[in-house]
């Protein structure tokens, strides 16, 4: 699933569109980071080493270092284009950061050279993974953390019951028309858009977890004080520390 999910962010024509889509789609991105950089108990100008696990355009990275300017992120993400994006994004920032084009899945290889991290963070990357994948994935990040390092992750979850996941999927469509104003076809009415997520999720190979399965994934990872720091439908922002 995971390389058919790389494989949809590799297009120039879905690049091109990101970040403008994720306005429209994900209006809580930036609040969702800001508080997952909050929960970093680390002064400003702490030199710390993160590791962005699906870097895509570079929206976090570029965050994170504003939040912590002498720091430097290793970022890792398996579309080439999606790189190229957030190389221009941050601009000279860019040289606190080391880019790196592979699965996340091998984690633990392309990081074998790092000693070890302060910070492991992650944003709408994680749900593109099995919950095999992701057990295997965050333990590989937990393995990579420095003892008393952190794992932040803001992404989508995936409701308890079926009743509760219709009316917040009404809710979540309903404010994408809304924002779009009509001026974007694709968004035209409820279900142009419904038609729109549905093609994009199949293809993308989404598939998040519920929050409760979220949860357990970074305790049995080795996380402790593992928390929901913020959450609004079917958006959330997790973490612990090791
Ligand atoms: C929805 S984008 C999120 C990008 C960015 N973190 C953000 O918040 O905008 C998901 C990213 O995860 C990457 N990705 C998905 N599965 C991956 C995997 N197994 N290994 C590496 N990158 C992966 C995709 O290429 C894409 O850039």
């Amino acid at each position: 699933m995971s390389r058919k999910s790389i494989r949809a962010y590799d297009l120039p024509e879905r690049v091109a569109a990101y970040d403008t889509d994720m306005e429209l789609m994900h209006p809580n991105r930036s609040k969702m980071v800001q508080v997952a950089l909050e929960v970093l108990p680390f002064h400003s100008d702490a030199r710390l080493r993160a590791l962005d696990l699906g870097v895509g355009t570079g929206y976090f990275a570029e965050r994170f270092l504003e939040a912590f300017p002498q720091s430097s992120v290793h970022a890792l993400d398996g579309a080439r284009t999606m790189i190229d994006l957030a190389k221009a994004r941050l601009g000279s920032r860019g040289k606190s950061v080391d880019f790196r084009v592979g699965d996340m899945r091998d984690l633990r290889e392309h990081f074998a050279h790092v000693e070890s991290f302060d910070v492991v963070y992650s944003s709408y990357a994680l749900h593109h993974l099995t919950l095999d994948e992701k057990m295997s994935v965050v333990r590989a990040a937990v393995s990579l953390l420095r003892p008393g390092g952190w794992f932040v992750n803001a992404d989508i979850v995936v409701a308890d019951t079926s009743g509760v996941e219709k009316r917040i999927q009404e809710i979540r469509v309903n404010g994408i028309v809304e924002r779009a104003r009509g001026a974007d076809p694709r968004f035209a009415d409820y279900e142009a858009t419904r038609r729109f997520l549905d093609e994009l999720e199949a293809n993308e190979g989404d598939q998040p977890l519920t929050l409760k399965d979220d949860l357990q994934v970074l305790r049995e990872a080795g996380l402790g004080d593992v928390a929901v720091y913020w959450l609004e439908y079917r958006e959330a922002v997790t973490g612990g520390r090791k």
